[in-house]
């Protein structure tokens, strides 16, 4: 049967405007080298100068690199401040505790003085958490470039995209799906929790009235999941306020006594059910994960490194902009040409 001209004509443009996008569309090792040549070194350098003294660093861009990927992909929306019409993602509640956004404006503004208008947020982003992470002697992961930046961020997707310090194991995997991400990547990158601190208000509830606990134990309301005597003393020092209450702001190491080593130390305290979000004891609830956290936790650093790095690089790919999508923010915080 023949085809109608009009039809033809209409899928080849379809065809080449398809390669078009495709042609540019690619995330590639060094999409700079001839743009911006010395990019990456110029991040790396500041990134490690900086994290050298203030290590806490490592984990702030850690989770502010997942925390942007997981809503639009890795396009630096979450950097983006709020505006007159829309509330942004950095100001939805499980975004309120991101730390990093002034290094990231610092590393931008030393990037556009080299080569203005040229490299995105959104890769600036990935490739200071990486810096960052291997500048506490964490592993290292390749990451392609050529990301673009996203112009919109709304506090409404964050909430609904972020993953919840209360998820089950079901509920973690269903959304890290939505990412193209796989239950082995939820196990491995939960192992981020290596470093950086909590918040006393992110695990409150499995320590006062965790609902379903204290059944015939007395006073005894936390969460059966947590190590009892671990509990205790969260409740009783970590996060106890001057006045005897609680105090939501005091902040704990997820990781106690190596919170700013990238180490096994994670899965060794979530064996020992002293972890302090739900979301990681939800791990231990699934056979294949709890098998894989064994698999690692009397092994070398180095096993874990592979394998959260090999997750990092799928994660730092998620939903990406490139081509001719979104635009190369001049300033993190605002799309071009805004007036603020
Ligand atoms: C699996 C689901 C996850 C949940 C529910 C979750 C939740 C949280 C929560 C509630 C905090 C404490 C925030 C605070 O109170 O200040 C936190 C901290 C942190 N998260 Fe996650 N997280 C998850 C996965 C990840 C992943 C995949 C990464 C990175 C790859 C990551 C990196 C971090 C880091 C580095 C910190 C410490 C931040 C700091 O020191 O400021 N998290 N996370």
């Amino acid at each position: 049967m023949a085809v109608p001209a009009p039809v033809v004509l209409g899928l080849a443009m379809v065809v080449l405007a398809s390669c078009a996008t495709g042609a540019h569309g690619q995330l590639r090792m060094g999409f700079y080298d001839q743009s911006c040549p010395g990019v990456e070194r110029m991040v790396g350098d500041f990134v490690r100068q900086h994290v050298g003294r203030v290590p806490t660093v490592a984990a702030a861009l850690l989770r502010l690199h997942f925390h942007d990927c997981f809503v639009r992909g890795c396009d630096a929306s979450v950097l983006l401040n709020s505006t007159a019409g829309s509330v942004a993602e950095k100001d939805a509640p499980p975004n309120l505790t991101l730390r990093g956004f002034d290094f990231v404006d610092r590393v931008k503004t030393l990037v556009e003085e080299a080569c203005p208008g040229v490299v995105s947020c959104a890769d600036v982003l990935a490739l200071a958490a990486r810096d960052a992470v291997a500048a506490i002697g964490g592993p290292s992961w390749r990451v392609p470039t050529g990301r673009r930046d996203g112009t919109v961020s709304s506090m409404q997707e964050a909430l609904d995209e972020i993953p919840k310090p209360t998820m089950s194991f079901k509920q973690l995997t269903d959304l890290f799906a939505t990412k193209g991400l796989g239950v082995r990547d939820l196990v491995w990158l939960s192992g981020a929790h290596t470093i950086g601190i909590a918040h006393c208000s992110s695990f409150a509830d499995r320590l006062y009235g965790f609902p379903g606990a204290g059944a015939g134990a007395g006073n005894d309301t936390t969460d059966p999941s947590l190590d009892a005597a671990y509990a205790v003393n969260l409740r009783r020092r970590k996060c106890r306020a001057p006045n005897g209450g609680y105090a939501e702001d005091a902040v704990v190491e997820m990781d106690p006594g190596s919170h700013l080593t990238f180490d096994l130390g994670y899965y060794r305290a979530l064996r020992k059910h002293r972890c302090l979000l739900q979301s990681d004891a939800a791990l231990l609830t699934d056979p294949a994960a709890r098998a894989d956290v064994e698999s690692v936790v009397g092994g070398p650093d180095e096993v874990f490194f592979q394998l959260f790095a090999r997750s990092m690089a799928t994660l730092a790919t998620v939903q990406v902009k490139t081509g001719a999508e979104g635009e190369i923010r001049r300033k993190c915080a605002v799309v071009n040409g805004a007036s603020n």
